[in-house]
């Protein structure tokens, strides 16, 4: 069975061994409780590095008081079960005291990037991400870290804080991995019931019509922005929280979609909030 590793100065002598020998290693951090996507990330950072650890770690940082920390769901069995047949060769796998001892002070935070979408609903979330993905860089030593387009924001984040730190880590996107109706998997999806289930699917529903509208030739954002809205509208168990369309890179709202873009969304299902998006390269605006 795959070696699950609590303490960071065990998960450093490993390391060390591993880079005595000239290994590549790869990074998959994860709040666990994982799923197809997840494995689709750490698939990718086998066939990529010599060695792949995956971090499975709920951290505390990025959870407002009100939201669901205590009850986010985990599995350690099972997350052992996925990496293994990935191929993964380390869980490491912290208490938040090794994480965060009792006079922790530190925080990475990044501006601009973390202003719009989910920073906006969820303040004090990036900071909290930057910093524990920082330190979890920092404890491996990775040389390549795996991240899912389904969190499009967090990806961009990483990606500024690792070019402005000056970090040493090379940063990997990994396509959206859906159910075959089209809902974009994640942990959270444990916390629908059928009804919710089935709501959920308004997301992709939403996305699929800004396609068909930037596929047509639409340019204008808040057209399409609207078209979206009035879509989930049509759900009765759907509350909005952010319809956007944003520059990819530096995640500002545009008025017309132009280079590469962002649309993003975040959705209520009944208590439980989706995130889902797509990316469209090289948009052009007509004459
Ligand atoms: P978590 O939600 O567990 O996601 C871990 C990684 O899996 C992220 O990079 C996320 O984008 C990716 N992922 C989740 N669902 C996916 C899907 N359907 N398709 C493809 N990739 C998917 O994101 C976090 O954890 C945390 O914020 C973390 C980065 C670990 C910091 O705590």
């Amino acid at each position: 069975m795959i070696e699950v590793i609590a303490t960071i100065g065990e998960v450093r002598k490993i390391v060390e061994g591993w880079k005595n020998e000239n290994l590549g290693v790869g990074l998959v951090p994860t709040m666990g409780y994982l799923h197809a996507g997840h494995e689709s990330l750490i698939r990718k950072a086998v066939e990529e590095n010599d060695r792949v650890i995956v971090s499975v770690f709920v951290n505390p940082t990025q959870f407002a008081p009100n939201e669901d920390f205590d009850r986010y769901p985990r599995d350690l069995e099972n997350d052992k079960k996925v990496c293994e047949r990935a191929g993964a060769d380390l869980i490491f796998h912290p208490t938040a005291e090794e994480m965060y001892p009792a006079d922790f002070s530190t925080y990475v935070n990044v501006t601009k990037v973390s202003e719009e979408l989910c920073g906006a609903s969820r303040p004090g979330f990036f900071q909290g991400v930057a910093t524990v993905v920082t330190k979890l860089f920092n404890i491996t030593n990775a040389d390549r870290a795996y991240f899912g387009q389904k969190d499009a924001q967090q990806l961009a984040v990483v990606r500024r804080f690792v070019r402005d730190l000056n970090m040493n880590v090379e940063i990997v996107a990994c396509p959206i991995v859906r159910e075959k109706d089209g809902l974009a998997l994640s942990s959270r999806n444990a916390y629908l019931n059928a009804e919710e289930r089935k709501a959920a699917l308004v997301l992709s529903a939403a996305l699929a019509k800004g396609k068909e509208l930037l596929a047509n030739g639409e340019r204008d954002a808040r057209k399409i922005e609207s078209a979206m809205r009035r879509i989930i509208e049509t759900e009765p168990l759907a509350k909005i929280d952010y319809v956007k369309i944003v520059d990819a890179k530096t995640i500002e709202p545009t008025a017309d979609v132009k280079g590469t873009i962002l649309c993003a969304l975040a959705v209520f299902i009944g208590k439980t909030r989706l995130i889902d998006n797509f990316f469209l390269a090289d948009a052009y605006k007509p004459e």
